[in-house]
């Protein structure tokens, strides 16, 4: 149910009988009950246009709409608002529609081809605690899309190529020489990085091995390549054990690495020099990007080929560019790295649309994120100053989780499953739940909470609600009845579970998931409230009422393991 459509294109129909064409129709949800459910704030920019007093205009407008159905009163108030009080029929009336919907009343929105390119770690090390937004916003993101009907392709842009790679195989050569297995040798890529590195600067002669590597895998070697792919091989896996952890949706075959792209960079390199958008300045092969020049008037210079005849990141990505627009036939590109790079996909798309390699009507959207920091406001590191190991934080919260648990009920046990979910959900909801666009400090103590704005809550939330429907011995997934809506507080949680979808839509556009945290974070607080105002299992509830007021349960419950299911996060039965 998309309320505020609905409220959008009514005052839209009467500002048009008012002569208005093409204005911004601005309805937008109250900020107290009081002033009703939604409010239409746009009286007071037409004041100029309509020679009138924006509160004249408000009744004009209100004269006009047609909002009978829908709401049970319009005030106008203050300098021209118009304060939109829902009816209580209309709201019973949807709410009922979306119960007997296995989907909550949610459309299939007309499908986009999306691809979205996150995670996309580099494979000479291990994921680290900077590859977690990316990992779980991306994934968030993917699955909010694909329940709105869109196509979704996952692109995990792994850093499988580069000069690094030669001081790694020289380093794997010599162990597998020493009959380690690769796997083994690479069991902790930390460590094996480590050991290359230094080798790479104490040992005679190990650099010069090193280079040689460097060009045998340029030029295709067998061997070499051989070797390379049980390195990255290796390394896929190990973050493969990472997605498991964090239930996300990545799999091998969503892996489109770099290297993937090398045969298409000298042909694209060759097209932009063709068709003179590039140029040969010093020996390397770039853009000039006026449009992005300094002050003194210096366009911006994007380097596409160096002078050594390297390629660069920048090469890659504009191959990705033509793979997903043309191969892929994507509407909307959707990539996920921290804000630092922004300026990289800024150039790129400009690039890429001055070759035409993506048209007009084509989406692509570079979705920066901020930095995970400590409680001490700096980059999130270990003690000694060392950046944390995805795998090793992640431990740590299934054993934060774990102890939790225990302090909770000391005479139970606590089950690996449980932790795990409270633990991980906890992390990946405490990161979820921030505007992306901003730093956010890693607080354990916080996010662990079953208090506030936290995955323990709203998982205890459900777990309420399921508890209420053991009591009355009723199936949940299967209870419907007629909902009425009698007493504030089914209204209010009726209208709340009404603007799901509302927010979605929203989550879906700009790619902001903490909107949907902060959703659930409200319904669960606004059921607490029905819960308390409204009894359900109480002796002297007559039926009807008890049907209905399970009805507003069970949905509730349903939004919320939907809503976290689309954040990657599980439910409990029992917490
Ligand atoms: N591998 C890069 C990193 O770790 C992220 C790649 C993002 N995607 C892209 N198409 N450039 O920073």
């Amino acid at each position: 149910m998309l309320i505020q459509a609905i409220l959008v294109e009514r005052f839209r129909q009467a500002m048009q009988k008012l002569g208005v064409e093409n204005a911004p129709v601005p309805v937008s949800k109250s900020t107290r009950p009081e002033f009703g459910e939604y409010q239409f704030n746009g009286a007071m920019a037409l004041a100029k246009q309509l020679k009138k007093k924006p509160r004249d205009i408000a009744q004009d407008i209100l004269a006009q709409a047609q909002l009978d159905d829908v709401a049970k009163l319009c005030e106008i108030a203050g300098p021209g608002f118009i304060n939109i009080y829902l009816s209580q029929s209309w709201i019973g009336k949807q709410v009922d529609a979306m119960a007997q919907d296995a989907r909550l009343g949610i459309d299939k929105a007309p499908s986009q081809k999306v691809v979205i390119d996150y995670s996309s770690p580099n494979l000479a090390k291990e994921m680290h605690v900077g590859h977690l937004r990316s990992t779980i916003i991306g994934d968030a993101m993917a699955k909010v899309l694909e329940f709105l009907g869109h196509d979704v392709v996952r692109q995990n842009h792994m850093g499988d190529w580069g000069t690094q790679f030669g001081m790694l195989l020289a380093h794997l050569s010599d162990q597998l020489d020493g009959k380690s297995v690769a796997s083994t040798a690479l069991s902790d890529l930390e460590d094996f990085y480590r050991a290359a590195k230094v080798r790479f600067d104490n040992e005679d002669g190990f650099a010069d091995r090193a280079r040689e590597y460097v060009v045998k895998l340029q030029s295709g070697d067998a061997e070499c390549l051989a070797l390379w792919e049980q390195f990255i091989d290796v390394s896929i896996s190990h973050s493969e054990e990472v997605y498991e952890k964090l239930n996300v949706s990545l799999s091998r075959t969503d892996v489109m690495g770099e290297s993937k792209y090398n045969p298409d960079l000298p042909v694209l390199v060759k097209d932009l020099l063709a068709r003179k958008i590039a140029v040969i300045d010093q020996g390397a092969t770039l853009v000039f990007l006026p449009e992005l020049a300094d002050k003194e008037g210096n366009p911006a210079v994007y380097i596409i080929q160096k002078s050594g005849g390297g390629f660069l990141y920048s090469t890659t990505d504009l191959a990705a560019i033509r793979y997903r627009c043309h191969t892929l036939a994507a509407d909307r590109t959707m990539i996920f790295t921290d804000a630092r790079q922004a300026l990289h996909f800024k150039q790129t798309e400009l690039v890429a649309r001055k070759a035409g390699y993506m048209n007009e009507a084509h989406h692509y959207q570079h979705c920066p994120f901020g930095m995970m920091l400590g409680k001490d406001g700096k980059p999130f590191k270990t003690r000694s100053g060392e950046t944390i190991k995805l795998a090793d934080l992640l431990d740590e919260a299934v054993e934060r989780a774990t102890a939790l648990l225990k302090q909770r009920n000391a005479d139970e046990v606590v089950e690996a499953d449980v932790a795990k979910t409270i633990g991980i959900g906890a992390v990946k909801y405490a990161d979820l739940s921030k505007n992306r666009t901003t730093d956010y400090i890693f607080d354990w103590d916080t996010m662990l909470s079953f208090e506030g704005n936290t995955s323990p809550y709203l998982q205890y939330a459900y777990t309420r609600i399921r508890s209420i429907f053991r009591k009355a011995d009723i199936a949940m997934d299967k209870h419907h009845a007629n909902v009425v809506i009698d007493n504030a507080s089914e209204q209010a949680l009726a209208v709340k579970l009404l603007q799901f979808e509302d927010t979605l839509q929203a989550v879906a556009q700009e790619a902001t998931p903490h909107l949907l945290c902060a959703y659930l974070y409200e319904l669960a607080s606004v059921f607490m409230k029905f819960y308390e105002a409204s009894p359900i299992l109480k002796d002297g509830v007559s039926d009807d009422v008890k049907q209905s007021r399970l009805t507003l349960a069970a949905m509730s419950a349903k939004t919320l393991k939907l809503g976290l299911e689309m954040l990657g996060i599980d439910t409990l039965e029992k917490m």
